[in-house]
């Protein structure tokens, strides 16, 4: 048996096309599908939140572990599912007591993941400092598994690099960042061992707003008054995301590559670019 394995991290689930994108898109993996597959799925349902119903669909697809952001709470019955929603992981940082867990180890074939969901704070809600927060998740998860991927979910590039830098020299094997919706394109390695990205980017419309619909977007700045955003739903659908080739031995990421793909329907027909 090979010490290797290749795990797949997409950026942010929006909405139904979002959904449709990444169902068809791991299902045209077929034998190629990664041994390991993590999303966000703080969009998913309709831009904001996650219901039951879709967290199922999305692990029903494929799926093994969902993490999320800011959005986790948009939609009431989360409160109903989130305790004992297995394979969804909230940011960590946030206060003591708070529903749902920061991280999860998800054990698939024999090997354990540890998957840990955090919060930057600049521009973003108040939320505990994630520094002291995330060593001592990263401690408790390496007496179980060497390979730990964390979703830093925040805005500003800087405080993603200085957290991918600080946890790369604690052996983390992955830091992917989400919630700007937009992939940036600096994939590398830290430390030997670290994958990494300042924003693996979003899964849904490629034509609106970062997913959603450019008329809604555009009349909240130019009027300056709450506009409701609706999910954008052009057809035209994309698949941002990265993948890691580990070692699950020292839990090191020796390969990393971005995944940029363009899923479109056409008339009942999916075609596939990138
Ligand atoms: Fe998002
Ligand atoms: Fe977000």
């Amino acid at each position: 048996m090979t010490n290797k394995i290749t795990v797949m991290f997409l950026g942010d689930i929006v909405g139904r096309p979002g959904r449709w994108a990444v169902k068809n898109y791991i299902a045209s993996l077929k034998e190629n599908k990664p041994d390991f597959i993590i999303a966000n799925a703080e969009n998913a349902s309709h831009g904001f939140g996650l219901t039951r119903k879709n967290y199922n669909e999305l692990l029903e697809c494929g799926i093994d572990c969902l993490t999320s952001g800011n959005h986790i709470w948009d939609k009431r019955e989360i409160f109903e599912y989130i305790d004992e929603a297995d394979k969804l992981i909230r940011p960590i940082n946030y206060p003591g007591g708070t529903r749902g867990k920061g991280y999860g180890i998800i054990e698939k074939n024999g090997l354990k993941i540890g998957v840990i969901n955090v919060l930057g704070r600049t521009f973003m809600g108040l939320v505990d400092s994630p520094w002291e927060i995330l060593q001592n998740a990263v401690n408790e998860i390496k007496e179980e598994t060497p390979v730990i991927i964390i979703d830093i979910h925040a805005e500003a590039s800087a405080e993603k690099i200085c957290m991918a830098k600080y946890f790369a020299k604690m052996g983390v094997t992955g830091i992917f960042g989400t919630h700007t919706h937009v992939q940036t394109a600096d994939e590398r390695i830290y430390e030997n061992c670290c994958g990494y990205i300042t924003d693996a980017g979003f899964c849904g419309d490629s034509e609106g707003v970062i997913g959603m619909e450019y008329e809604t977007s555009v009349k909240r700045l130019l009027t300056s008054i709450p506009e409701r955003l609706e999910v954008a739903a052009s057809g035209k659908n994309q698949i941002n995301g990265v993948i890691v080739t580990v070692d699950v031995l020292t839990g090191k990421t020796e390969a990393i590559k971005r995944i940029n793909v363009q899923m479109n329907v056409s008339e009942e027909n999916i075609i596939m670019k990138g």
